[in-house]
C-alpha cells in the first residue's frame, strides 16, 4: 500500500490546474447507460473511482475505453444484456448505485447488492428507492440486494425529505424516459446536478430547473449519444485554496467556476485569506493574519461537507477558537484523532468539533480514513515541523488526480513511496 511522505515547511508558489469534478463524472458515466449510442466524456479525471464505475458498467457488458493520454472516456452501452452488476465492484464504490435510475429507465429492471456502511456514516438509500417507487417501479430489498422492476415508468411529483445528491440524480435519470412530467421538490442543488442535467439534455432529454430546489423532467421516448466536458472539481480547487492558506503562501488555481466556489471563498475570506477571482482562475493569498471562524456544513449552496476536514486542518493552526458543525454525515470527524497525533487541539462534542489553534503541528505517521480526511492530513503535513507519513493513500487516489505531483509543482516537498 502506498504512502505519501510530506516534509513540512516549504512555501508554495506558482499555479496548479484543476481537474474535472469526480462527482460530476460518476453520475454522467452511469447516465450513459440511458442511450444505446456512444457517449464520450472529454477531460475526464483519471481517478480510481472513475476506473471502478467503468468496471461496474463493464460487468454488465458495456464497452468502455479509457484513454489516459487524452483523458477521454468512450462508453458504448449498446450491448448491455445483464442488469445485475458484479457485487464485489458495487461494494467498492457507493456511487455504483447511480446505475439504478438508468437501468430501470432503459431496461425496466435491475438487481444490485446493497451498500454496507462506510467510514463517514451509514448512508442509507431509502430516498433513492422511494423516488423510483413513485415513478412506478416495484422495489424490493432482501438477502442483501435491491431489486426493481417496472413495465412502464410514469412521471410523478416527488418531494425529497432531504436534498440528497445521489437520490436527486437517480430520480432524474429514471424520469428522463418516463411517460409525462416528473417534478422533484426539495431537490439537491449541487453544481454537479446541473452538469448531469446538461449531459442528459445533450442526449435529448428535457430537464429544467437543475441547480434549484425544483427540477422538472418531461419524459422523452429515446436518448442519443453525446460528447460532454464536465465542470471543474470545486472540492479539488478548495483543497488547493487551503494548501495556500495553511502554508501562508500565494498561489494561482486555474480551472474554477466562481459561482461554484462561493461558499468556500466566503469562509476563507472571513478568516483573512485574500482571494482574487481572475475569470476561471483564483489567486489565493494566505500570507496575512488569519482569524478563527465557525463553520456549519450544509447542502449546497451551504458549506460543503467535502471541505470540512481540510478546513479543520487549517483551523488547527489559526490562533483562537473555531467550531465546526457537521450536519450532513454523522461520523465525519475520523480525521480529528489523526490531526491530534500531529499536535492539533480538537475536542469532539457530538456533531461539533471545537478547535483551539496550536502554534505548530509536528509530523508523524497518520492514517487516511477517507478521501477528504487523507487530503486534509497531507495539508497538515505541508505546514508541520518535520516529516508526515500519510498511509492508506488509496482513499486519496479515489478523488484526487496526482495530488503529490500537483503539490510538487507548487514547490512542496512531497513524494509517494510505493510499498
Ligand atoms: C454526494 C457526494 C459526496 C458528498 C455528498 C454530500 C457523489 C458521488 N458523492 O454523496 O462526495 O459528500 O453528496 O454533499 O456525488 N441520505 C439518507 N437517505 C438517502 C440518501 C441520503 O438518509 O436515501 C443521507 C446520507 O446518509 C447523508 C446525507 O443524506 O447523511 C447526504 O447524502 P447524499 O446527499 O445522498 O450524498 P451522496 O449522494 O451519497
Amino acid at each position: 500500500m502506498d504512502k505519501i511522505i510530506v516534509k513540512g515547511g516549504n512555501t508554495l508558489s506558482g499555479e496548479v490546474k484543476i481537474s474535472s469534478a469526480k462527482n460530476s463524472v460518476l453520475p454522467i458515466i452511469a447516465a450513459s447507460i440511458l442511450s444505446g449510442d456512444k457517449c464520450i466524456i472529454e477531460n475526464a479525471p483519471m481517478l480510481e473511482d472513475v476506473f471502478v464505475i467503468s468496471d461496474v458498467l463493464r460487468s454488465v457488458s458495456a464497452d468502455i475505453d479509457i484513454d489516459k493520454n487524452s483523458n477521454k472516456v468512450i462508453i458504448d452501452t449498446s450491448d448491455i444484456c445483464d442488469c445485475e452488476p458484479c457485487s464485489e465492484l458495487v461494494k467498492k464504490l457507493r456511487a455504483s448505485f447511480l446505475i439504478m435510475g438508468p437501468m430501470i429507465s432503459r431496461f425496466g429492471k435491475f438487481r444490485i447488492s446493497l451498500p454496507g456502511g462506510c467510514n463517514i456514516g451509514t448512508r442509507p438509500i431509502e430516498l433513492h428507492l422511494k423516488g423510483l417507487n413513485a415513478l412506478g417501479a416495484e422495489v424490493s430489498v432482501g438477502h442483501g440486494y435491491v431489486e426493481a422492476r417496472a413495465r412502464k415508468l410514469i412521471g410523478n411529483k416527488i418531494y425529497l425529505d432531504f436534498p440528497s445528491v445521489g437520490a436527486t440524480e437517480n430520480i432524474m435519470m429514471a424520469a428522463v424516459m418516463a411517460q409525462g412530467e416528473t417534478v422533484i421538490e426539495n431537490a439537491a442543488e449541487e453544481p454537479e446536478i446541473e452538469d448531469l442535467a446538461e449531459f442528459l439534455n445533450s442526449m435529448g432529454a428535457n430537464v429544467t430547473g437543475a441547480g434549484t430546489d425544483t427540477i422538472r423532467i418531461v419524459g422523452v421516448k429515446k436518448l442519443k449519444g453525446t460528447v460532454h466536458k464536465p465542470i471543474y472539481d470545486r472540492i479539488e480547487a478548495g483543497t488547493f485554496m487551503v494548501a495556500a492558506a495553511i502554508t501562508r503562501s500565494k498561489i494561482k488555481i486555474v480551472g474554477i467556476n466562481e459561482d461554484h466556489m462561493k461558499p468556500i471563498i466566503a469562509k476563507l475570506t472571513e478568516m483573512g485569506v485574500s482571494i482574487e477571482v481572475q475569470g476561471q482562475s483564483l489567486v489565493v493569498d494566505g500570507t496575512g493574519v488569519l482569524k478563527p471562524i465557525d463553520i456549519k456544513t450544509m447542502p449546497y449552496p451551504g458549506f460543503p461537507t467535502d471541505m470540512q476536514a481540510q478546513m479543520m486542518g487549517l483551523l488547527s493552526l489559526v490562533k483562537g477558537t473555531s467550531i465546526i458543525t457537521e450536519t450532513i454525515f454523522e461520523n465525519r470527524f475520523m480525521h480529528a484523532p489523526e490531526m491530534k497525533r500531529m499536535g492539533a487541539n480538537i475536542k469532539i462534542d457530538g456533531r461539533s468539533a471545537i478547535i483551539e489553534g496550536a502554534d505548530r503541528l509536528t509530523g508523524c505517521e497518520v492514517k487516511s480514513t477517507d478521501l477528504r480526511a487523507g487530503a486534509a492530513l497531507i495539508l497538515c503535513g505541508l505546514s508541520a515541523v518535520g516529516s508526515t507519513e500519510v498511509t492508506d493513500v488509496y482513499h486519496i487516489d479515489r478523488g484526487y488526480v496526482n495530488i503529490e505531483r500537483k503539490l510538487q509543482g507548487l514547490g512542496a516537498n512531497i513524494y509517494r513511496k510505493c510499498i
